[in-house]
């Protein structure tokens, strides 16, 4: 049988529970929807480990971008010294498989104020939101990997799809143009995201489902968020800007892709996984 075999498992809508109007500005902001074949391949219960490994190591990039940007960018010295701390047990747990859900309960907290280092043009707003960013991400890892845990699914650290680093490849190469582009972008993964979760949640089991439709809320303002502040850092009206990389995202989400992540594009099936 040719890929078309799939559709036998149709994507179908069985409870969508939440307030559709939260993701209006999202479909008027991305591109594209996410194609139905995403949709069929990340409701199968096979595929869910995968999903959930990807989706606990994204909540963790997006809480490491928001970090890394504001310690190259905002914060004073004792502040990055602080923000790397707060970040050691999440990246040694990752990275190096130190620890696990015990070790990790609990170490979701700043001690110090993060402070905006001396003749920054950035400042404070931007390290404000930046942290309240880092701290919902990084709560949103620990309740992947309590789901995770409760499922007997274990992690393994898995390669990077190849979504965010298509993205990143478009960035220009000056200031303060560099910056306006990774916030742009930080926008399009959080909003792609929140479309994702909408999508997936009334195609997963119910606990699942709930799980991401909280995700929702704190994702729709992220977007926001990485948008005003990419405005609020231009000199210039970002709306083309936007407009280009929202044309780059889309070319992601619809192209054919075999690697099947959170983020990956139309899945490219193997003749393993075709069914009869
Ligand atoms: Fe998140
Ligand atoms: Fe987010």
């Amino acid at each position: 049988m040719n890929g078309t075999a799939v559709n036998e498992t149709a994507v179908k809508d069985i409870s969508p529970k939440f307030d559709i109007s939260l993701l209006a500005p999202i479909y008027q902001f991305l591109q594209c929807e996410t194609p139905d074949q995403w949709v069929e391949k990340a409701r199968l219960p096979e595929n869910l480990p995968v999903l959930l490994r990807d989706h606990l190591l994204c909540e963790l990039k997006a809480a490491q971008s928001a970090m890394f940007l504001i310690r190259k960018y905002a914060v004073d010295p004792q502040s990055a010294d602080i923000l790397l701390a707060w970040f050691k047990p999440y990246e040694d747990f990752a990275y190096k498989k130190i620890g696990d859900i015990h070790s990790l309960k609990g170490k979701n907290q700043v001690t110090k104020q993060i402070t905006a280092r001396k003749k920054s043009p950035y400042g404070q707003d931007l390290i404000d939101k930046m942290v309240l960013l880092i701290k919902e991400e990084l709560h949103h890892f620990y309740q992947v990997l309590e789901i995770m845990h409760s499922r007997g699914i274990g992690y393994n650290n898995i390669s990077a799809s190849r979504y965010a680093k298509s993205l990143f490849q478009h960035v220009t190469n000056h200031e303060p143009y560099t910056l306006v582009d990774k916030l742009i972008i930080g926008a399009y993964i959080e909003a792609r995201s929140c479309e994702r979760f909408a999508k997936l949640a009334p195609q997963l089991d119910e606990d699942l489902g709930k799980f991401y439709i909280s995700l929702l809320r704190s994702e729709a303002r992220h977007y926001q968020d990485y948008l005003t502040l990419a405005q609020s850092i231009s000199q210039e009206d970002i709306a083309e800007r936007v407009s280009y990389f929202g044309r780059v995202e889309a070319e992601l989400i619809q192209s054919p892709d075999h690697d099947f992540k959170f983020h990956s594009g139309i899945p490219i099936y193997q003749n393993s996984e075709i069914k009869n």
